[in-house]
């Protein structure tokens, strides 16, 4: 392999951010709002990342409608983690949220108004007053569009702080000297097809989620685990795969999702009989139970023979007694959702649901300020140089299931901390380390295998039946005779992935050469999850394992540490020691 500095160029910076979501371009600003030079890599435009999607609110005890304290939202994420989440890092994160979302309303973030200009705030799943007491509104709300409005008001931000974007550039793996130190990252621009190594101080991976290694999914196209994906690569740890969220309302047929705060506002879930199933299962939270529970139940009844439809194979949400006003003033995309993809007007007809694979909860295992701890020695190392925020990381604020609303707040919170923590290393007055000759062989040596490879698979072919494994052998409820089919056919797969090639190489676009870049990564994911989810034998928040169907904190009250070279599971304890307050112990989750 050619040497780093004679083959492809190099640029510097004082630090990449690959990822342009509400984590990359949080950490983004505070970077360059301090003076450093930062560079943000993003494989679409900024405000096209998936933190767009995100449609119900930010969840910060603001006590705008009822009084609220970040102590019941710290007991609720807890409670909602199934007492996998690390109770330091939950403490930390809801004690900032109010600070983070005020923020963003300075940054001109356009929040839905109480009546006396406060923000206003609805209810969502698992949001509870007083220990589990009752619901409350805690859910900091843009109309349906919270993503949306956060993500551009955080971009805008970004342009008047001359952060340098890179768009429509895909990561394609980390550079790392002999120490193992992180010093940057090979990326390619899609249109052209130009490699380059963009040395950094700091290289921060924001990359989102690997919501496509599953078929029906409400993840956007570009979530194909890149940062895993680099991560695995590099010799580095995955963390907590086998945790992934079902959201209950999917769109049936379609996946798009049907945001939690129809729910919130007041819509219900019915089966074929019209029964308010969620009463019988979760009698004091009902509808607004958290996603695994809700998600669970769903399942239930559809088994048991009253979905709604031809095949029985959805429930209905129904939202008509919510009234079309209100229904145009705080659910205006679910209603367009509902006519484009459901042909339903949802101020009159029921929306067809099923649970829809939507978030994962675990990752590349990081600290609280966002940087990336490793097992080396047998203790828990600091990776220097490289941090991991938002949906890519597991710093672990969401333990077994994350609590609707938790995920922007994470972006925030985890944003922000990371970008302090690395203008507090004083980047300015360290110099970059020097490549390595052999530093860009990782991802040159790909993609020479890509041009060379005479194999005989189709990238669409893998990445379909990737989707449908996954689907079919660790979906909601999972078994050990699925679960170990689903492994080996997985590990099959993973070699079909080495046989891709294109058919016609004198026509290749640069298109086909990122989907084959993404296969890498999606099948890194795949192996990960399944893998961990096969040796957990334990039912456990989103992880509903049909032979161990309960809970057991004595044996697997830890978090998951699956390595790619060796197909390897190791595993670390989970942290119940909060910052400040006393730790709240493990009790029967019922709501
Ligand atoms: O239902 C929703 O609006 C999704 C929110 C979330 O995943 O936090």
């Amino acid at each position: 392999m050619a040497s780093i500095k004679s083959s492809i160029p190099s640029r510097r910076f004082d630090a990449v951010i690959i990822g342009a979501g509400g984590s990359g371009m949080r950490a983004s600003l505070q970077l360059a709002e301090a003076g450093l030079n930062v560079a943000v890599l993003s494989k679409v435009f900024p405000t096209r990342s998936h933190t767009v999607a995100a449609q119900g609110g930010i969840g910060a005890s603001l006590g705008n409608m009822s009084e609220d304290s970040w102590y019941w939202h710290m007991f609720d994420t807890i409670k909602g983690s199934d007492y996998l989440g690390d109770q330091d890092a939950i403490e930390f994160m809801c004690r900032e949220a109010p600070k983070v979302v005020y923020e963003l309303e300075h940054f001109g973030m356009p929040f839905d108004r109480n009546p006396d200009g406060t923000i206003y705030q609805r209810p969502f799943g698992g949001h509870t007053a007083n220990f589990g007491e009752k619901p409350v509104q805690r859910a900091c709300a843009a109309a349906d569009r919270t993503g949306h409005a956060m993500l551009h008001t955080l971009y805008q931000r970004n342009v008047r702080a001359k952060t340098h974007f890179f768009v429509e550039w895909m990561a394609i793996d980390l550079v790392r000297d002999a120490e193992g130190d992180v010093i940057g990252v090979v990326a390619m621009e899609m249109e052209t097809g130009e490699v380059m190594v963009l040395e950094a101080k700091t290289t921060v991976f924001a990359t989102g989620g690997a919501g496509r290694i599953w078929a029906a999914s409400t993840n956007a196209f570009i979530n194909t685990g890149d940062g895993m994906g680099m991560a695995a690569r590099a010799g580095l740890p995955l963390e907590d795969m086998e945790f992934w969220q079902f959201h209950p309302t999917g769109v049936a047929g379609a996946g798009v999702l049907i945001t939690e705060g129809v729910r919130g506002e007041g819509g219900i879930l019915i089966n074929s009989e019209g029964e308010r199933f969620m009463e019988r299962y979760a009698p004091t939270l009902k509808d607004l139970a958290p996603r695994d529970f809700v998600s669970r139940s769903m399942d239930q009844e559809i088994k048991e023979g009253r979905g709604c439809g031809p095949k029985k194979d959805y429930v209905l949400l129904d939202l008509r007694h919510i009234g079309a006003d209100t229904i145009r003033k705080r659910l205006p995309s679910i209603l367009e959702i509902g006519h484009k993809f459901a042909n339903v007007d949802a101020t009159k007809e029921p929306i067809p649901v099923v649970p829809t694979i939507h978030y994962q909860m675990g990752g590349i295992p990081t600290n609280i300020h966002g940087q990336v701890v490793a097992p080396k020695n047998g203790q828990q190392e600091i990776v220097r140089g490289l941090y991991a925020i938002g949906e890519c990381a597991c710093v672990s604020v969401h333990g077994a299931n994350r609590l609707g609303t938790n995920s922007l707040l994470d972006l925030l919170v985890f944003g922000r901390a990371a970008g302090n923590h690395i203008v507090a290393s004083k980047l300015k007055e360290q110099s970059h380390k020097s490549l390595p000759a052999d530093g860009a062989d990782l991802a040159l040596s790909r993609l020479a295998h890509l041009e060379a490879s005479t194999g005989s698979e189709r990238v669409q072919d893998v990445a379909e039946d990737i989707r449908k494994t996954m689907q079919h052998y660790c979906g909601v409820f999972r078994t050990e005779e699925l679960l170990e089919q689903g492994s080996k056919e997985i590990m099959q797969l993973d070699e079909r992935r080495k046989q891709v090639s294109f058919k016609d190489k004198s026509k290749v676009f640069n298109t086909a050469r990122v989907e084959a870049l993404e296969l890498d990564n999606l099948i890194e994911t795949a192996k990960a999850t399944i893998v961990s989810a096969a040796a957990r034998k334990e039912s456990r928040g989103a992880h509903a394992h049909r032979d161990f169907e309960k809970r057991d904190d004595e044996n697997w009250m830890k978090h998951s540490l699956w390595f790619s070279e060796g197909n390897r599971l190791d595993y670390k304890p989970v942290v119940t020691q909060p910052l400040t307050v006393e730790s709240f112990k493990p009790k029967a989750r019922t709501f």
